[in-house]
């Protein structure tokens, strides 16, 4: 029983989650956030990607992943999370931590650092949060969270359950299935620009022995944004409009993209 009634909420919050994305699309430049397939098999690389899009939107004004700056840069926080809740005392949890940094900033300030973020249940939705939450996870770490837990949003004043009062939205328009990562990289022509298996450089770098040399979110973060980081050597704006041009962006589910991006790592 338990199962069903968190399976049922957790199709109501990533619902409400994605009526959100759908209320910031237009404001996002250039490309749709990644379509997620919701329902009671949504995972938490499903959030995490949705994190991701939210991450780009409403927090890179200040945070870069690598550069500190004012900010502390996010890029492994995944991994960061779980020192800072030692710290912050028996009982946090990385997830805990994570929460109480987006909706109560002040209650713990990062060494060296103001107290300048504003906290973000006022701009966001309880399913946008938790979506930024599990992608944070994944920067060093693996997205854990799952739409069903929200006890650690409660704890912080930011959890009521689809609080948007919106959370009804199911019309996500099912596109063409996406196959397997091999279909992928040859329909969206990945190997015209890329060579995958030997040294040849084509119009972009080789992808033989990424897994080696990026990670795993950067391989994703190197796919969503292709301009965001440069490649040494390569010039930027041909990939995007490329792969955008084949309806990328607008196929790839959450599932897709972790299958891609797990499939690219062991090249
Ligand atoms: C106006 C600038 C600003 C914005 C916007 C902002 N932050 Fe922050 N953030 C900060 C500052 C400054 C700190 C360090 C002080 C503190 O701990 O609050 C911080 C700290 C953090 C930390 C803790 C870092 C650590 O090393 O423990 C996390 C996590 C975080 N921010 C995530 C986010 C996310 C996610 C967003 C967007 C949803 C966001 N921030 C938006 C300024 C900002
Ligand atoms: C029109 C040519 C073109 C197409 C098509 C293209 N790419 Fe790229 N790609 C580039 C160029 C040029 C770069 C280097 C510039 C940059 O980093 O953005 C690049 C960079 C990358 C990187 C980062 C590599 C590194 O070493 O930092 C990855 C990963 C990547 N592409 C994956 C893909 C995947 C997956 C596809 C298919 C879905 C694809 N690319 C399709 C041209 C292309």
């Amino acid at each position: 029983m338990k199962t069903i009634i968190n399976i049922f909420l957790f199709t109501f919050i990533v619902s409400a989650i994605y009526t959100g994305i759908a209320q910031i699309l237009p404001q996002i430049e250039g490309k749709p956030p990644p379509k997620v397939e919701f329902g009671a098999n949504t995972s938490p690389e499903d959030l995490a990607v949705a994190g991701g899009d939210i991450f780009e939107t409403n927090c890179t004004q200040c945070h870069s992943l690598s550069e500190p700056g004012r900010c502390p840069p996010l890029g492994n926080m995944g991994a960061l999370a779980h020192s800072r809740a030692r710290e912050r005392g028996p009982g946090f949890t990385d997830v805990d931590y994570l929460v109480e940094a987006l909706c109560k900033p002040s209650d713990y300030l990062v060494d060296g650092y103001g107290d300048i973020m504003p906290p973000q249940q006022r701009a966001m939705k309880p399913g946008q949060l938790q979506a930024v939450v599990a992608f944070l996870q994944t920067l060093g770490g693996d997205a854990t969270l799952k739409g069903t837990d929200i006890e650690a949003f409660e704890k912080f004043g930011c959890g009521a359950v689809g609080g948007g009062g919106d959370g009804g939205g199911t019309a996500v328009a099912t596109l063409k299935p996406v196959g397997s990562p091999e279909e992928a990289w040859a329909e969206f022509g990945c190997e015209g620009c890329h060579s995958l298996d030997t040294d040849e450089v084509k119009t972009g770098p080789t992808l033989k022995g990424i897994g080696g040399r990026m990670e795993k979110w950067e391989i994703l973060d190197a796919i969503i944004n292709p301009d965001a980081t440069i490649a040494d050597g390569f010039g930027a704006g041909m990939m995007e409009g490329a792969i955008a041009a084949r309806d990328f962006y607008s196929r790839m589910s959450g599932k897709d993209y972790q299958a891609f991006v797990d499939w690219l790592s062991t090249k």
